[in-house]
């Protein structure tokens, strides 16, 4: 069947490799999202397992159209009774891009009336529709005349992992935050530092990372629960699979952040994710940071100016502390402010862009060499 996970700007290479670990064939890459194919075992295991996807669609249904009316008469040649029955409630969530439509909500009402009179004529019951709680989320995708109909498999976003008890002002997207330290290559090797962890995603799912524990540890729930083909032995089986390859990773990860407050909801954080042992958390100033270690990955997620204030000389003062203290060390910087970004005055190795929702950032990497200088 053929599987689509979503993803945020910029990471989808970083999910495209994911899913091949994962074991996915025939992967294509398209903006912000992966196309895969897969069966319902891949489908579950990609749900519990992938770090960098938002959201997995399985799609049933493919067409062109060239009116309004082709969507309706597409849409109920359908077998619906595959997906729904009529005592189960659906939502519709479409995603629209077409001039054959100036409101996006007004294909999702074709939609339901395709699925209702489909339901009425064979059965002579009709589903409801649910928005809060459905049973089925279908994922209506309309570019320009190409219509694709998908069921969702994960209806609560995969970034909303469980572990979070509490937040930061500005946290970073979980999916980002995996997707930086995947992109970074670290996997567990060397020391690992976020001296700016506000609530703690980064050395969170660093940690997960490290120790190979499934991001859907703590997650309650998956839309695919709720299918008609849901099978529970089979996803009781993904579960001990991908729970069995979890390890002790034999290292410290250490966050740090000059707000009393960061560091009490990083540490509940931390906690509530199981990971104390690993992850330890200190009120610090980032210039006050040092590392006994000669080698290391340090993550930087500074606070943007967009929702935090930041002081004149923060990112210069970025730049110098790891200049002198933390030779040896390579760093990676996400931000949105690209002015400020500039007094960081060392020479990135690389600058890529991501989106942190709907911010657009620069993740910078930089090298610290023994006795680096800056702008060398
Ligand atoms: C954008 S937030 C980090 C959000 C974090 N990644 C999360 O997921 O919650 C930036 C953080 O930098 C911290 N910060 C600002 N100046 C700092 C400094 N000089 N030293 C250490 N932390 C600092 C702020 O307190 C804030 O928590």
């Amino acid at each position: 069947m053929k599987l689509i996970a979503k993803t945020l700007y910029g990471l989808e290479k970083t999910l495209a490799d994911e899913l091949i670990s994962l074991g996915a064939k025939a992967v294509q890459q398209v903006n912000r999202a992966v196309i895969f194919e897969g069966n319902n075992y891949l489908l579950y295991k990609v749900n519990y397992c992938v770090r960098s996807a938002m959201s997995v669609l399985m799609q049933f249904s493919e067409f062109r159209i060239r009116s309004v009316d082709d969507l309706y008469k597409s849409s109920f040649k359908i077998n619906w009774s595959d997906y729904l029955d009529p005592d189960r409630t659906f939502s519709i969530v479409p995603v629209v891009s077409s001039p054959m439509f100036s409101h996006t909500g007004y294909p999702g009402l074709i939609l339901k009336d395709a699925v209702a009179d489909w339901f009425r004529q064979k059965t002579g019951k009709r589903p409801s529709v649910d928005t809060k709680d459905p049973d089925i989320v279908l994922n209506l995708h309309i570019s320009n005349d190409q219509v694709t109909i998908s069921l969702d498999s994960s209806v609560i976003p995969l970034y909303k992992r469980g572990y979070r008890k509490e937040q930061g002002s500005a946290p970073i997207n979980e999916i980002l935050a995996a997707g930086i330290v995947l992109i970074s290559g670290w996997k567990g090797e060397t020391s690992f530092l976020d001296p700016m962890c506000g609530s703690g995603t980064i050395p969170i799912e660093a940690a997960m990372i490290a120790s190979h524990i499934p991001p859907g540890r703590f997650r309650k729930f998956y839309g695919f629960q709720r299918w008609k083909d849901y099978n529970e032995n089979l996803f009781a089986q993904v579960k001990k699979e991908s729970e069995a390859k979890a390890i002790n990773p034999g290292i410290k990860i250490s966050g740090s952040d000059i707000s009393d407050a960061a560091v009490l909801i990083a540490v509940a954080n931390v906690e509530s994710a199981g990971l104390s042992d690993i992850i330890s958390i200190s009120r610090d100033d980032f210039k006050d940071v040092r590392t006994l270690d000669s080698e290391g990955v340090i993550i930087l997620n500074p606070p943007y100016g967009e929702r935090i204030k930041t002081t004149d000389d923060l990112y210069s003062m970025i730049g110098t502390s790891l200049k002198h203290n933390f030779p040896g060390y390579t760093a990676w910087l996400i931000t949105s402010d690209k002015e400020s970004l500039k007094q960081v005055a060392l020479k990135p190795a690389i600058k890529t862009t991501l989106f942190n929702g709907a911010l657009e950032c620069i993740l910078v990497k930089y090298e610290m060499y023994q006795g680096s200088k800056k702008n060398k």
